[in-house]
């Protein structure tokens, strides 16, 4: 067969597969035939809510998303994410394009309809250190009068143990009947949200009822198709397993930095440590790197949470106290060092910062250590020059012109006497040493990834210092 022939009979074919792939569709909605397709309202377009409702829409489903911010919901319509989420960009214009993604300020349009109401709003730290569920119980006022006959009510939002209940018993007293409220905390990372979503570990569900439950495992059912589990368990388990999962990855961290800060002063280093016991299958390698801490919008309030849980239960939370006061101490490492450096003369410094981000591939910044630095390095009146590849507007809606914003990483570098490493974004992983070296006053870096070796550091003429390595 020519080429030409073979072109036209794969653009038959192609044409073929698509006209199929589209009847089958109509004829599951039409007739409830092949997998369910489900009418979905989703509270709260946030990292989660958007990235959950993107997720459901592109297996099929019919999903709303609501928020209370108009702006962000005008710029949704016009498919501009306001977040940085890579590959979410692409997903929410085709499905919304193809009308399976809706968006609306308006709970009623989304509610009416819907068989499952997600709840995916915010629940921030409190003043005392609880989570803040104000937002949540506002859209459960809300939703209350618009739930329609067997709409399960599915809370996504981290909640603190209890709350799945309070909000049944309240929607009871709202509507009049009993609502079905499903628990299924979402386990995301961001930087990955579209993957961790579609291909989950695990999916946890906690219900009163365990066929409220099947309903949510044919929505689920098509990333699971490797055999992850799915696994349905009680409102108060379900509830518990998310801040358990989120504190015991927190107090790996804090461990490791605890273990690198010693390691410092004992001249070992953490690096040669770490290989030592992650080949130690009961101990393993995962979350187990020294940095500058941890941040970002969970972290840090599900601890707090968590001990706020155990403090009203009477239970002395030891470890997760002590968590939280390594992670906060962590993030003022890398200014400590520098002030040692310079012997506290930081004054008209020009101090570099790579990584504004509280982790890669975001631009979140929420409790991000980069901001624990630049506060203490402006108190002490140093000339700050940073860069991050996306976070860097947050950064500015923050600080305006009290820093200089770069928009390459080497730019950073003009007459810098030292450069602060705070997130290990990939092109930082290997830069040009001569060129920096070229363009910094001083040849000091203060790495708080541990990015780079630090003997080869060494030999280049860098003074290098990371956490807990020993150079
Ligand atoms: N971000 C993560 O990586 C992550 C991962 C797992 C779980 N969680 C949890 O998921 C929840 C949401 O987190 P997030 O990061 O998506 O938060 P977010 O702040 O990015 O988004 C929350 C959204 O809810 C909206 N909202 C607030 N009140 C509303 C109301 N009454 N009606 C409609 N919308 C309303 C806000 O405008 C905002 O857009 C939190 O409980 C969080 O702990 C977050």
């Amino acid at each position: 067969m020519d080429s030409d022939v073979l072109a036209t009979a794969l653009r038959g074919r192609a044409k073929e597969y698509a006209v199929k792939e589209y009847s089958v569709k109509v004829e599951a909605r039409g007739a409830h035939r092949g997998r369910l397709t489900l009418k979905i309202a989703m509270i709260g377009t946030g990292y989660v809510g958007l990235v959950t409702g993107t997720c459901f829409a592109e297996t099929g489903n019919d999903v709303v998303c609501v928020d209370i911010d108009a702006d962000k919901i005008a710029r949704l319509r016009r498919g501009d994410v306001p977040i940085y989420e890579p590959g979410l960009t692409e997903l929410v214009v085709r499905n919304a394009k193809m009308g399976r993604l809706r968006f609306t300020t308006e709970c009623k349009e989304a509610v009416a309809s819907a068989r499952c109401v997600f709840i995916a709003v915010g629940t921030p730290q409190g003043n005392d250190g609880s989570a803040n569920l104000t937002g949540l119980w506002k859209v459960v006022e809300t939703l209350a009068p618009l739930l329609g006959p067997g709409a399960v009510v599915v809370i996504k939002s981290t909640v603190p143990v209890g709350t799945n209940r309070l909000v049944a018993d309240r929607l009871r007293k709202l509507c009049g009947r009993e609502i079905d409220v499903a628990s299924n905390p979402e386990f995301l990372k961001e930087g990955a949200a579209i993957d961790d979503f579609t291909k989950p570990d695990r999916v946890v569900v906690g219900v009163a009822r365990p066929e409220v439950a099947e309903t949510l495992r044919e929505l689920y059912k098509p990333y699971l198709r490797t055999e992850n589990p799915f696994l349905v368990m009680g409102l108060e388990s379900a509830e518990m397993t998310k801040y358990v999962a989120n504190c015991m990855l927190a107090t790996k961290i804090s461990f490791i930095n605890e273990m690198a800060n010693l390691c410092d002063r004992v001249g070992a280093d953490i690096d040669e440590v770490r290989r030592g016991i992650g080949h130690d299958h009961r101990i393993g390698f995962a979350f187990l790197f020294p940095g500058v801490g941890y941040g970002g919008s969970c972290f840090p309030k599900d601890v707090r949470a968590l001990v706020s849980v155990a403090e009203s239960r009477e239970v002395e939370p030891s470890v997760l106290r002590a968590v939280d006061h390594v992670n906060t101490a962590q993030k003022e490492v890398l200014y400590h060092k520098m002030h040692r450096h310079f012997e506290g003369a930081l004054a008209d410094k020009v101090i570099a910062v790579w990584g504004l981000s509280f982790k890669p591939r975001t631009d979140d910044i929420r409790e991000a250590p980069s901001l624990v630095l630049i506060e203490r390095l402006l108190a002490a009146k140093a000339d700050v020059r940073v860069h991050d590849p996306v976070a860097q507007d947050n950064v500015r809606a923050l600080y305006g012109d009290r820093l200089t914003y770069c928009s390459h990483h080497y730019d950073t570098l003009d007459a810098a006497d030292a450069l602060a490493i705070v997130t290990e974004w990939n092109e930082f992983r290997n830069p040009d040493f001569a060129y920096m070296q070229h363009k910094m006053k001083q040849p000091v870096i203060f790495d708080g990834r541990n990015l780079y070796d630090p003997r080869r550091m060494r030999e280049l003429g860098f003074l290098y210092s990371g956490i807990g390595l020993h150079s």
